[in-house]
């Protein structure tokens, strides 16, 4: 299979003019290739230690065939199915549904979906989002499918418990547990003590896969199979590009070159703004899936100081309208990442209605997959000639397999960007702190309420009217 290829040209002098990276730094003996063997080091320690769990999943073929089972029969009794899960337990399933699937598929007909559920993924407790989707769905026909790996997450839980209530309203008593089925931690946690107790069906998020990596366990697997996505083509993709990310040759590890390149960009270049702008409506989600792996991986503490780039998601063409203006002439303190795949599957004609208006005439009997393609080259050599570094990323078909290939491609290249800024990818102590005050606030047992400063009124501006 044809994996995704890097084009660092961009980034890289002479195509770069002014402040471009010696190529001859990224070549075998070059320092930043010796710099990122150090990371490689780190990443294989890890490895080892057992801590890069999400490398065996394309691997795991029994965890595959009982996603396919529960997907095939007990998924398939529903017509909706609704993931409850935040983060790294809810950001994988949009973005294969987005991905793979076809536009819109929640309001497609039963005929065009081959009977398979709709999807929907509710990971913010908006009490307007919830009350909308109740609206839609009917609870005696849904799936409420619950994930969460710690099985304690506040936003999570709620939604459970809205969930159930809303089940147990309109189902005769024993039937309630046949519409939940849980996502979590094989051993521990609140919701794997509840389908033990309960007889709740439940598929495993292995100890060792962190949330944010674990779209290619049962977490992404599941409502991915549930409407149809070739999960073992997904699979397929993302064991060949862990089989391509292996050594610490720049120029043959994909995932190493991304990394290292992003990393000098921001700790070198001045450039900690990381762009991801896929040129496919259909890649909208993948960015922001990409926004929290880079975000919540790479945002830490180390020593006295604080490091880590910042993740923005970008969509062409419409943020050429939107952003570019900024990537063009604001701070130089971006590099962006253009995300391109090799069309959609389908193209649209643009007809030739007004050969004498010139501001249509051109696009006359061209492709709309064609202009899209131009906009992105347009964009990139348009960066190029003000000295605003890129990369290109060409994602291939955007498959199952090439999508599998392109997820493990980031999440390899986000544990050795972790190795290079010296941080852990895989925790996230930022967060804790937040999630003990809401607690606090929430009145949970054992938090205590936060002693916030009084209020200053006068500095709490407007309000009133007239
Ligand atoms: O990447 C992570 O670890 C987080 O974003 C988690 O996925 C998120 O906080 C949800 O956690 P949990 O799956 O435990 O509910």
């Amino acid at each position: 299979m044809s994996l995704p290829i890097l084009d660092l040209n961009n980034v890289l002098a002479p195509a770069l003019a002014e402040g471009g990276l010696d190529p001859a730094r990224l070549e075998v003996g070059g320092d930043l290739q010796r710099r990122f063997a150090d990371a490689h080091e780190v990443f294989e320690r890890r490895r080892a230690a057992g801590d890069l769990g999400f490398l065996d999943l394309p691997f795991d073929r029994e965890t595959a065939g009982r996603v396919a089972e529960v997907a095939e029969s007990f998924g398939q009794w529903f017509e909706d199915v609704v993931v409850l899960g935040i983060g790294g337990s809810g950001l994988g399933a949009v973005a294969l549904r987005e991905a793979l699937l076809v536009p819109a598929w929640n309001e497609r007909s039963d005929e065009v979906r081959e009977y398979h559920p709709r999807l929907h993924v509710v990971d913010n407790p908006d009490p307007r989002t919830v009350h909308a989707l109740f609206e839609r769905i009917d609870p005696r026909r849904a799936l409420f499918v619950v994930i969460s790996k710690s099985g304690s997450t506040a936003e999570t839980m709620a939604l459970y418990l809205v969930a159930r209530a809303r089940v147990a309203a309109v189902v005769e008593a024993e039937q309630v547990r046949g519409h939940f089925l849980f996502v979590t931690d094989p051993e521990r946690g609140a919701l794997r003590t509840l389908a033990e107790a309960e007889g709740i069906p439940t598929l495993p998020v292995p100890a060792n896969v962190g949330g944010r990596f674990s779209v290619l366990s049962s977490v992404g697997l599941l409502p991915a199979a549930v409407c149809g996505i070739d999960i073992d083509e997904l699979l397929a993709g993302a064991a060949a590009m862990v089989e391509a990310c292996r050594g610490t040759d720049l120029r043959a590890n994909p995932a190493a070159a991304l990394a290292t390149v992003l990393w000098a960009a921001d700790t070198e270049l001045d450039l900690p703004i990381h762009v991801l702008m896929a040129y496919a409506d259909r890649l909208r989600a993948f960015t922001l899936w990409f926004q929290q792996l880079w975000a919540e991986s790479l945002g830490k503490v180390r020593g006295d100081g604080h490091v880590g780039p910042t993740p923005l998601p970008a969509v062409g063409a419409t943020d050429q309208h939107a952003q570019v203006q900024l990537f063009m002439e604001g701070p130089r303190d971006k590099i962006v990442v253009f995300l391109a795949v090799d069309g959609s599957g389908v193209e649209v004609e643009v007809p030739d209605l007004h050969p004498d208006v010139e501001t249509m005439a051109y696009l006359g009997g061209a492709g709309l997959g064609t202009l899209l393609d131009a906009e992105r080259r347009a964009t990139t050599e348009a960066l190029r000639l003000r000295s605003r570094p890129s990369i290109t990323l060409e994602a291939g078909s955007a498959d199952a397999r090439s999508f599998g290939a392109l997820i493990m491609l980031f999440e390899i290249a986000t544990v050795y960007a972790g190795g290079l800024y010296g941080v852990d990818p895989l925790d996230q102590p930022g967060v804790e702190l937040g999630k003990r005050l809401t607690y606090a606030l929430m009145g949970r047992h054992g938090y205590e309420a936060p002693d916030v400063p009084e209020v200053d009124e006068r500095w709490r501006i407007g309000g009133t009217s007239g």
